[in-house]
């Protein structure tokens, strides 16, 4: 094969209605179906090249050298990618996070929708979006997210070609903004694929699985018809049943802090107060303010006044991943 590359950019998302635990771990097939928003802010950009003269793969991650679980996390996908297109040339890859290391906000998703579509794209493989989106998944669930634009569902389905993340609006939908109260920046002591396999040990996650498809009937509905009280009622409701879960798991996970909650707790002072604002908060002490972006620069001096807050990212919705070269 000849030395090819290819360099794509992918955004964040963040789960309205979230994925938590598999029904198949290794083909990362998720318990329940979730719907999410990408966040324009946050972007991955890697570049991949196969080169001949190469014996292992090699991977740098915002300029330090990955080794470890990291590498053989990207080298096991290119491993994917390589057994599509029938190669077995080693890469070059060059990854950048746009949003400060040591933020918290390190994200998966992003960084395994941009692998995939560099990766394919610098192999010679030609793949419609829920091609990438389905191999995406294989690298990290919320990853098949990122590749769609703008609001994405992924149906949770049995079978790995039909668990991939479609568009159900376009990114200029609803002009929703994520708010995000940073209150902790160290790198989170378990991760979310050690998560998943917890789930199942919690007696809640039964009934969280099970009530999660009227859940997201709600929020798509809240969604379409662009319904703020119904979505901010919806959204708050999946975040506290997925913290649920995790805290009654065994072990347990308590991903809060005191911060984290102060937030929550002003989020609904000022939702009672009439301002529309809701939170959700993923696998992490940081809390996602999703409000319509004319609340957005008031959301952002609020939070500035709260105790435990060190800083704030507003972002508005964004497209899907894609090749910048
Ligand atoms: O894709 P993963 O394995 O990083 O899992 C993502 C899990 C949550 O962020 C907590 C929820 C979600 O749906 O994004």
């Amino acid at each position: 094969m000849q030395d090819r590359k290819a360099t794509s950019i992918a955004f964040s998302n963040i789960a309205l209605i979230k994925y938590w635990g598999n029904r198949d771990h290794a083909l990362r097939l998720p318990s329940n179906s979730s719907l999410s928003m990408n966040i324009a802010a946050l972007t991955t950009t890697t570049t991949v090249e196969f080169r001949s003269d190469l014996a292992n793969d090699v991977v740098q991650i915002d300029d330090a050298q990955a080794c470890g679980s990291a590498h053989d996390r990207v080298a096991a996908h290119l491993d994917r990618v390589r057994a599509l297109a029938g190669i077995t040339t080693k890469a070059n890859v060059i990854s950048y996070n746009n949003f400060p290391a040591g933020t918290g906000l390190a994200s998966s998703a992003s960084a395994f929708a941009a692998l995939t579509v560099a990766a394919c794209a610098a192999a010679g493989l030609q793949l419609s979006t829920d091609e990438l989106s389905r191999l995406a998944r294989r690298g990290s669930g919320s990853a098949c997210r990122s590749v769609p634009a703008g609001f994405v569902l992924w149906d949770a389905c049995a079978e790995d070609n039909c668990s991939f993340g479609r568009t159900i609006a376009a990114a200029d939908h609803w002009d929703l903004r994520d708010v995000v109260a940073i209150v902790e920046s160290a790198h989170k002591a378990t991760g979310s694929t050690e998560g998943h396999w917890l789930a199942d040990t919690s007696p809640l996650q039964a009934a969280r699985v099970a009530s999660t498809p009227a859940r997201l009937e709600r929020c798509k509905a809240a969604l379409l018809s662009r319904d703020f009280s119904a979505l901010a009622q919806v959204i708050e409701e999946d975040a506290l049943m997925m913290h649920a879960v995790m805290l009654t798991s065994t072990p347990s996970l308590l991903y809060w802090r005191p911060a984290t909650l102060a937030v929550m707790q002003a989020v609904r002072t000022w939702r009672e107060d009439g301002m529309p604002v809701a939170f959700t908060i993923d696998a992490g002490p940081n809390v996602h303010c999703i409000c319509p972006a004319d609340s957005a620069s008031r959301v952002e001096t609020l939070l500035h006044f709260l105790a435990g807050v060190e800083r704030v990212l507003v972002s508005r919705i964004g497209e899907g991943a894609r090749l910048t070269s």
